[in-house]
């Protein structure tokens, strides 16, 4: 810690530093956004106002100091003005910040240190070093949720819940949209938040620190279940209760302790590191021949979350540009590094067979049933979650029918049939019974005429959508 800060010192010499990791870079044609050749650019110095930032921050905020002391980047001499510096006419610019050379509390706070910095980070400012990441990430479902949501959701474009609600629920999984006031204080119902399709102050879209925290920016954290594990739970998209339940969570807790979490970057070898796969071993990083990627949609061949399970590439809010078949075959291929042939494709055919249960036996008959409704009269089309027997649908597909589902595609059976399938009986028994019971009276669904906290804004935000509405 003590070195990296002497060795930041000393090098007040302008350097160029381009940093390419050795190894064989195997072009898969599967992969079309992946560079030919990975590579950490940097073009840069240590000036004294970029040394006043570390030692000033040693003593101001000593947590910060350590996190970045502690990190690769205070290894390769990556400075806080690397990620934080700002232009004077830059909209995430921090006035406030100009203040701390004035007040001369101690060596670092001189005016000559001055230096525009702003506090958000965004992927735009890693991709100057980190293009790659960058690139796949911000074609990601991860990096576009705002837009996907904004088109799709009933709670955002019918109001009907709170900003405030939004703020400490929806937002801080999915992303906000950053806003600054005139004199650079980040409204404080847009931030903190690190939400993972963050709309930034630079027009860019997405959180790096979603999954790699500040200031260690650590490879090894973002390789951990618990790091997904953070959004990635509850009734309606439980992952990480359902990979605690697979074998793979199983044999995790009992040795992962021991495995080798932080290789290099594209170095982490199943069965070598580690015995069986996290989150970021199926779905992220490199394995065989399949390359890293940032862009989360690769390797899927299902849409488990639409209510009708559909393929990735007819997913109308945000297509996925490859098919489903080439991208299975990059999810069977991290299987086939610790699995049979035969094993990997069975487990496939119980999943598809999972998959077409729930949308003919489940789904669309209830479906069916619901436009019946409508069709009649019997249910307006806006009732949502003021009628309880919409409800009823909604939780069906949304709650029960997304763990059948994901528990069948990643080794549950606890969520695909108790939490799964053994929930949809129960809620198709009772939506039908009511609805039925509807339909032979002729007799509409109860709707409240009143809905708590139903204030929210249902304007979509202009800086995706534009200004017409
Ligand atoms: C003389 C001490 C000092 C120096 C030099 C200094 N800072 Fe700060 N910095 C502070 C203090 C104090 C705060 C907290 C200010 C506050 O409470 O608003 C702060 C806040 C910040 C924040 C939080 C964001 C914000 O808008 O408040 C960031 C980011 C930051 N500093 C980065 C830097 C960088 C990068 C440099 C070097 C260019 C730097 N600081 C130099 C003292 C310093
Ligand atoms: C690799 C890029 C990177 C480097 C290097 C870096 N930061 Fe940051 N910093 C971030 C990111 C990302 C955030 C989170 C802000 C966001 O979400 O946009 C952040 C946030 C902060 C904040 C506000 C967070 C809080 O908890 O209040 C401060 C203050 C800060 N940085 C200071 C520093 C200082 C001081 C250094 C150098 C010792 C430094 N940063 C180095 C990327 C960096
Ligand atoms: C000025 C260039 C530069 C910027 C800006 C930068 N990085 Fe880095 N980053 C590097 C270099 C160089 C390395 C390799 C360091 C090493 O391992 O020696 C690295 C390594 C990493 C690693 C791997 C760490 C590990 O544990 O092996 C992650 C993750 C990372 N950076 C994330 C980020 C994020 C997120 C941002 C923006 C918030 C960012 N970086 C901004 C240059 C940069
Ligand atoms: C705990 C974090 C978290 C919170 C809180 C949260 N979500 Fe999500 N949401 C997710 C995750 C993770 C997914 C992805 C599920 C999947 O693909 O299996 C998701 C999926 C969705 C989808 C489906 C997107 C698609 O591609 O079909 C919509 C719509 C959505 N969320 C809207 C919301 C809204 C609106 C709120 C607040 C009322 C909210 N979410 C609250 C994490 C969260
Ligand atoms: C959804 C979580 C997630 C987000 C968001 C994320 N990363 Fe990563 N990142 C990972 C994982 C997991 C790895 C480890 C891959 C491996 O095993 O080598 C990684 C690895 C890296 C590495 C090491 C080199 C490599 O490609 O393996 C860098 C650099 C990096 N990320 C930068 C970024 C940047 C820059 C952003 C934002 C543009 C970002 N990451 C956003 C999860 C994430
Ligand atoms: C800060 C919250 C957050 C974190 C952390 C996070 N995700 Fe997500 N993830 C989301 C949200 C929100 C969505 C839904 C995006 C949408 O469909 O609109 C999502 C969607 C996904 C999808 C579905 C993509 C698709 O095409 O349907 C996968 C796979 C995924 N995440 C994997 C991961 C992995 C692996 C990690 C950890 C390395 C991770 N996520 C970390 C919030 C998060
Ligand atoms: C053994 C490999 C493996 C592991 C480990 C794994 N997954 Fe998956 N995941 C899959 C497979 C296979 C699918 C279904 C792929 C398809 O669509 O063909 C899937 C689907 C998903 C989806 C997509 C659901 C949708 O809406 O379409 C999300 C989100 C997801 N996983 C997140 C996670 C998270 C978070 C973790 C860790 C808590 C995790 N996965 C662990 C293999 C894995
Ligand atoms: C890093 C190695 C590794 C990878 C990658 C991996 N697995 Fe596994 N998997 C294991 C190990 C080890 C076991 C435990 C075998 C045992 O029970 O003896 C296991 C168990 C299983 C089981 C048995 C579950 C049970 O409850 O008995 C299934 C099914 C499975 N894996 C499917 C997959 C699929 C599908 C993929 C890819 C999407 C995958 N695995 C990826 C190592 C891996």
């Amino acid at each position: 810690m003590k070195k990296a800060i002497i060795l930041a010192g000393l090098a007040m010499l302008a350097a160029i530093w381009c940093l390419a990791p050795g190894g064989a870079w195997a072009q898969d044609k599967t992969a079309p956004n992946q560079a030919k050749v990975k590579e950490f650019r940097i073009v840069r110095g240590m000036s004294p106002q970029a040394q006043a930032c570390i030692e000033c921050h040693k003593i101001v905020s000593p947590g910060i100091f350590d996190d970045w002391a502690g990190s690769r980047h205070a290894n390769a001499n990556i400075s806080c003005l690397d990620c934080h510096q700002a232009k004077d006419s830059d909209p995430d610019l921090s006035k406030a910040h100009q203040a701390v050379y004035e007040k001369g509390d101690n060596p670092w706070s001189k005016s000559e240190y001055m230096t525009p910095i702003a506090g958000v980070v965004s992927p735009k400012d890693c991709s100057r070093c980190h293009p790659d990441e960058a690139k796949q990430y911000s074609v990601s479902k991860h990096a576009n949720t705002l837009q996907i949501i904004w088109t799709i959701d009933p709670w955002l474009n019918f109001g009907l819940n709170s900003g405030l609600e939004r703020v400490n629920g929806c937002f801080h999984c999915h992303g906000t949209v950053l806003k600054q006031d005139k004199d650079g204080r980040l409204d404080p119902m847009t931030w903190p938040n690190v939400g993972v399709g963050r709309l930034n102050l630079d027009g860019s879209k997405g959180s790096c620190a979603a999954c790699h925290t500040r200031h260690r920016f650590s490879v090894a954290e973002a390789r951990k279940p618990d790091t997904c594990g953070q959004c990635h739970l509850g009734p309606d998209h439980p992952q990480i209760e359902i990979w605690n339940e697979s074998k793979h969570g199983a044999i995790y807790h009992s040795e992962g302790a021991k495995w080798n979490f932080a290789a290099a970057p594209g170095t982490w070898t199943p069965g070598v590191d580690y015995r069986t796969p996290t989150c970021a071993a199926c779905h992220m990083s490199g394995s065989g021949k399949v390359l890293t990627t940032h862009d989360v949609t690769e390797r899927l061949s299902w849409e488990l979350q639409a209510p009708l399970t559909i393929r990735p590439q007819d997913f109308k809010p945000w297509p996925a540009k490859s098919s489903w078949q080439e991208e299975r075959a990059k999810m069977q291929a991290v299987c086939k590094q610790c699995h049979s042939e035969e094993w990997v494709k069975s487990h496939y055919a119980q999943m598809d067979g999972v998959i077409k249960d729930y949308n003919e036996v489940y789904f669309k008959p209830t479906k069916a049933k619901l436009d019946e409704l409508y069709a009649k009269g019997l249910m307006p089309k806006d009732a949502f979650f003021k009628s309880p027997l919409w409800n009823e649908f909604y939780e069906l597909w949304h709650h029960e029918g997304r763990r059948a589902r994901m528990g069948a595609a990643m080794m549950a059976p606890d969520y695909s049939w108790w939490h799964g399938f053994y929930e949809c009986k129960k809620r198709y028994v009772k939506f039908h019974e009511e609805a039925d019971r509807l339909i032979k009276e002729h007799k509409k669904a109860y709707v409240a005429p009143y809905f708590p906290g139903a204030t929210g804004n249902t304007t979509k935000p202009p800086q995706i959508f534009g200004t017409k509405k």
